[in-house]
């Protein structure tokens, strides 16, 4: 038996629609199918404005462009992250401020971002971990308090809500990751939010080279030319068309995400009851999107020993993240000790989720982990 972790969803007569786009000789970026899936996200999430990119990282790039910063500034983040939220950061000057998590939700804790506001701070960025919303709530009264912008990276989190609002148009901006591991994939690929219309018509000049490109295809101006600094954050045709495939099954992906969680949770509910592990929480805030199941060891011994356990059956699993703020390159921007960020980043542990997980490969993989700790009582 092999299991992966993680598995990306193929839409159905997904070789016939990229053929289709191929045909039809347009592959550039921001025609049909990526113009398509901008209103279908909006529609479908409320959110005003989407720009599809071409990954979660670039997204991020593009929203921290849009702060009105200066070298110097500050920008709040959980040290438990991926690279690209502090990358982007400091790619626009501005320098990463590490903050620690919530020990239930592994969230950024917004007592945390409290204790690091300065006079320099300038936006906070929640990551929602595993698709399971930020609170929101005290992270947006804070920023008003302080007049700071709420950037969300929602890498995790497509479909997700906050209070029943879409993560990612809770804040100000929001980042998605298409990235293959994600719920909703084209391989590489990201998306752009926000609701507010002038933060909207900068992030189309951004994404298209500095140029006012979108401008011009929409015919606003007769012809189009370099009116501010710019990358080059246009998703190809051949993608947003996989994408749309994609989105056009949210439904199917999202109810096998569910089902497997509720198995874990049923089945593992047994050993956390015994003191065994801990599992994932949602708060009654919060409506997951299943992105990845996790469970807490006691120590990281004992998640280590699962891990290579598991290996040894053929299960693949992994840790997340080395936190940022004890990375050879993060260490630098460390601003004390983040306790609950150590803990959890040695003792958590991620097991497979992918919508073709079969029920047997689940069993198995129950059947394993009940017996690494039948062999250790
Ligand atoms: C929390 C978080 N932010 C940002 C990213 C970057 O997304 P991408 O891989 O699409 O660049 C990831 C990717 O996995 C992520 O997990």
């Amino acid at each position: 038996m092999k299991i992966p972790l993680s598995k990306p969803y193929v839409p159905k007569n997904i070789l016939a629609t990229l053929e289709k786009v191929i045909g039809s000789g347009v592959l550039h970026g921001n025609a049909g199918s990526c113009v398509r899936v901008e209103e279908l996200m909006e529609e479908r999430f409320g959110f005003k404005h989407v720009l599809l990119t071409t990954s979660g990282t670039h997204s991020l790039e593009l929203s921290m462009m849009l702060l009105d910063a200066h070298e110097g500034d500050e920008v709040i983040l959980p040290s438990f992250t991926f690279v690209s939220t502090a990358n982007a950061v400091l790619r626009a000057g501005l320098t990463p401020v590490f903050a620690d998590i919530d020990d239930k939700t592994l969230d950024i804790s917004p007592d945390d971002v409290t204790r690091l506001i300065t006079p320099r701070t300038r936006a906070i960025v929640p990551v929602h971990y595993a698709g399971v919303a930020c609170e929101m709530g005290s992270l947006l009264k804070l920023a008003n308090e302080g007049g700071l912008m709420v950037i969300e990276d929602a890498a995790h989190a497509i479909g997700s809500t906050y209070k029943g609002r879409f993560l990612g148009g809770v804040g100000q901006m929001g980042c998605f990751s298409f990235h293959g591991t994600k719920n909703v994939t084209c391989g590489e690929g990201g998306a752009f939010i926000t609701n507010d219309d002038s933060l909207a018509s900068r992030a189309e000049i951004i994404r298209e080279k500095g140029t006012n490109r979108a401008q011009f295809m929409k015919g606003i101006v007769d012809k189009y030319t370099w009116v501010d600094i710019g990358s080059s954050y246009v998703l190809s045709e051949i993608l947003a068309a996989f994408l749309e495939a994609e989105l056009n099954e949210f439904d199917f992906i999202q109810e096998r995400r569910k089902s497997i969680y509720v198995f874990y949770i049923d089945h593992l509910r047994p050993l956390e009851k015994e003191g065994l592990l801990q599992l994932p929480v949602i708060p009654s805030y919060a409506e997951s999107n299943y992105h990845l199941f996790h469970i807490i060891l006691p120590s990281e011994e004992i998640r280590n020993k699962l891990m290579a356990y598991l290996r040894n059956a053929g299960i693949d699993t992994a840790f997340h993240y080395v936190p940022l703020h004890t990375s050879p390159f993060g260490s630098r921007f460390a601003r004390g000790e983040l306790p609950v960020t150590d803990r959890i980043a040695s003792c958590l542990l991620r097991l497979p989720l992918y919508p073709e997980l079969e029920s047997s490969k689940l069993a198995y993989i129950i059947e394993n982990v009940r017996g690494f700790f039948g062999g250790l009582i």
